[in-house]
């Protein structure tokens, strides 16, 4: 009886935490930002990691526009790749529940074009049509920034 009831408890319990869970995954840790745009309210360390990995996505684009106008096919792939998805794999289970699933989708979007970039400039595609794919993922970028901004706790 005993065992069966904690059992009960720690199901519950479980069931309670997945839920929560799931809950954070999908709508994230969100309020009305300054601006009219969604905030995102994570710790400061938290927004510095982000707001790092967005400044590494600026140096990936002006090392892929130098390249392709160097004709530098080489730091065209090496640029993009560098922000390719291995460089997102590493982000903690805490903070992915605090982004939003279309934030981390779009996200997760854009280091997977990267990657793209990287294997089309290496097989040799034109510049124009790499920079056509450079021009369809920075409007990922534009859209992201237009809707979402970085609040400190
Ligand atoms: C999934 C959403 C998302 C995508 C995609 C995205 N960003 Fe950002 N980025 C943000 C947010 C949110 C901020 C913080 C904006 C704010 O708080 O006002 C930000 C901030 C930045 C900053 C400022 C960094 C700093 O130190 O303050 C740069 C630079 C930047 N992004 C570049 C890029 C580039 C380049 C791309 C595309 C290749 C990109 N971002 C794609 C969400 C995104």
């Amino acid at each position: 009886m005993f065992n069966s009831r904690i059992g009960l408890i720690a199901v519950i319990l479980w069931v309670a935490t997945a839920g929560v869970f799931s809950w954070f995954f999908v709508h994230g840790n969100t309020e009305v930002g300054s601006d009219g745009r969604n905030a995102i309210v994570l710790e400061a360390g938290e927004r510095s990691l982000i707001l790092g990995e967005m400044r590494s996505l600026l140096v990936a684009t002006q090392g892929v526009v130098q390249g392709i106008q160097q004709n530098d096919m080489k730091h065209v792939a090496q640029s993009a790749r560098a922000v390719g998805m291995a460089s997102a794999v590493d982000v903690n289970p805490a903070l992915m529940a605090k982004l939003p699933l279309e934030f981390k989708s779009l996200g997760m979007s854009v280091h997977h074009d990267m990657d793209d970039l990287a294997a089309a400039a290496e097989s040799g595609k034109p510049a124009p049509e790499l920079l056509g794919m450079l021009s369809t993922t920075m409007s990922k970028c534009v859209a992201c920034h237009s809707a979402w901004q970085l609040k400190a706790n």
